[in-house]
């Protein structure tokens, strides 16, 4: 082991030893003699598998949950692997400190509370602990490896490292545990490939009964109502057999505001499963669905904006929205492939029954690129060629208001001006390292940067994610409004132009600036483009006449 491998350092810069196999029984003692304790209490003992995004928050409001006379029913332990990339959560969650960053103002207390004063939240890095579980909640990820940009037939599902943790789970805990995955999953993976590992292995084990595996997926949306989106939200679960399916339901209205936000019963694992990937597939369609409509406004002087909102009044279109430029965060670019993927490879079928949902993942992973197109042409249009050009992207989180980078739209915009020889600034408010770019040559995956799509990309390495604004827009030469982070909405151009010091290219990704806006900025002697907004060449000419 180098030094280096020795230590995983949290974002913020601790720097956390990580265990020697000697620490592993000791580690062990402890959480059994607290076990013990707390099963005196009478509450139940609740693992949960992975503390990343979902599972942090997800363990709190287990361990915050009450029963009817107001006191706790649960001691939950966070279990995380310790890996170099993830080891620093265990340390950090057992001080009461949130390893998510979030914008939801309940997140910190909520971990601190139940750490420190109602103490029923600890986590560890040891697998045996799954052997002190009454309930094992599965938050690990299941990634989608995608081998090229904009096509998504050609990529597999992660299932090595499920795979791996449903043996290790049916290896430690005891039989009468329910295990609930919540884990988003190509469907058919509970019954056809936990399952029979798990089946097995309690065979082996000696055990006779089955494996009590249950799936409920989760809806959570990491930003200012994060909390509320995992406790105060409708569930769907199901259960492998009679036995599981009551255990995941008593379970869930335990821990959840299912009185409110009533829970849904399916038959099957694979129909909860199901739902998951229909239900983002949907969200991924009719994102896509825009993109084309975008092109014809731009390209017809329309403004895709106001169109937009003019449909939405009707009650039965309310849900339409603009992409901007990409669809990014964990779920939507993944889970439409996780349910092609599945059916061929764990349902077992030849035929390409899949058209739109494949299609809709395609189109949304590669909007970026054209916001860098329009960029280039603005530029063009200003006399200046995109080589050299030094371009401000405000906002690399992948939605408004949120520090979370995961497939941003932002990232392929970069990573396409990049490679046409642009010189690259980042500017985002909640965000301080983009490990996408800072990393990338082992982030997300050894061989799985997006880099390898583009060229050119090797400078990238030094991006540094700017807070001061001011500082950020001093002499660029193009501005690209990426996300619409509350900060950027009330730009008004005169500061915006007044900070770089001359005029520019501006480049609206969002339906961020407002005709007026857009008239002012012509004035001082910008050009203008934007993602779908057709009806900025209007302005350009009256601005020209006047
Ligand atoms: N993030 C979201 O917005 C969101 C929304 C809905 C559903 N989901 C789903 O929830 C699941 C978890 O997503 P996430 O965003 O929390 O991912 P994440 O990467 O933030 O967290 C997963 C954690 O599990 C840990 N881990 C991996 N393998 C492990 C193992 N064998 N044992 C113990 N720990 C292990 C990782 O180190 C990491 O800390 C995914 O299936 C995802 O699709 C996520």
């Amino acid at each position: 082991m180098n030094e280096k491998e020795k230590y995983s350092i949290s974002p913020t810069g601790e720097k956390f030893p990580l265990p020697d196999p000697e620490d592993y029984k000791q580690e062990f003692e402890t959480l059994e003699k607290r076990v013990n304790q707390e099963r005196e209490k009478g509450r139940e003992i609740v693992v949960v598998m992975g503390v990343g995004f979902v599972g942090a928050v997800m363990a709190a409001i287990i361990a915050d949950s009450t029963d009817e006379k107001g006191n706790p029913s649960k001691f939950v332990i966070g279990m995380q692997r310790p890996s170099v990339r993830s080891f620093w959560k265990i340390p950090l969650l057992n001080k009461g400190i949130s390893p998510v960053k979030a914008e939801d103002p309940e997140v910190d207390p909520m971990i601190s509370r139940c750490v420190k004063d109602k103490q029923t939240l600890i986590a560890t890095y040891t697998y045996d602990v799954l052997s002190l579980a009454d309930i094992v909640v599965i938050d690990v990820q299941c990634d989608y490896l995608k081998e090229d940009l904009g096509n998504v037939r050609t990529g597999r599902t992660e299932m090595a490292a499920l795979e791996s943790s449903f043996g290790i789970i049916a290896e430690h805990i005891r039989p009468e545990a329910l295990v609930l995955i919540e884990t988003t999953v190509a469907p058919g993976t509970t019954e056809q490939v936990a399952y029979p590992i798990m089946k097995k292995i309690f065979k082996n084990r000696g055990i006779e009964s089955e494996p009590l595996l249950a799936h409920s997926y989760e809806r959570v949306m990491p930003g200012r109502n994060y909390v509320a989106s995992i406790r105060d939200f409708w569930r769907v679960c199901s259960g492998i057999n009679e036995e599981a399916k009551t255990r995941v339901v008593k379970f869930l209205n335990e821990v959840l505001n299912t009185e409110k936000y009533p829970l849904t019963v399916m038959d099957k694992p694979i129909e909860s499963e199901t739902a998951k990937i229909v239900e983002n597939s949907y969200r991924a369609t009719i994102l896509a669905f825009l993109d084309e409509w975008s092109l014809f406004a731009e390209r017809n002087g329309v403004d895709i904006i106001k169109v937009i909102k003019a449909i939405k009044v009707r009650p039965t279109h309310s849900n339409i929205i603009f992409p901007g430029p990409g669809i990014g965060g964990y779920c939507l670019p993944k889970d439409g492939g996780l349910g092609v993927w599945s059916y061929k490879h764990i349902l077992g079928f030849e035929d390409d029954i899949f058209k739109i949902t494949p299609l809709a993942i395609d189109i949304n992973d590669t909007r970026g690129v054209h916001a860098a197109q329009l960029t280039r042409d603005a530029l063009r249009n200003m006399g200046q060629p995109i080589a050299a050009a030094e371009i401000l992207v405000l906002g690399a989180a992948y939605r408004e208001d949120v520090g979370d980078t995961r497939y941003s739209g932002s990232e392929i915009i970069i990573r396409k001006l990049a490679e046409m020889g642009a010189e690259i600034r980042v500017h985002d408010p909640y965000i301080d390292h983009w490990w996408e770019f800072e990393k990338q040559d082992s982030y997300p995956g050894v061989g799985e940067s997006k880099s390898r799509f583009f060229r050119n990309q090797e400078k990238l390495a030094e991006i540094s994610v700017q807070n001061d604004l001011n500082a950020a827009l001093k002499d660029v030469e193009a501005v690209i409004f990426a996300v619409r982070h509350e900060p950027y909405l009330d730009l008004q151009p005169d500061d915006v132009i007044k900070a770089i010091g001359h005029r520019a290219a501006i480049i609206d990704c969002f339906g961020i600036l407002s005709d007026e806006k857009i008239h002012r900025y012509f004035e001082l002697g910008c050009e203008v483009k934007g993602l779908g907004r057709g009806h900025i060449q209007r302005i350009k000419e009256k601005v020209r006449r006047l």
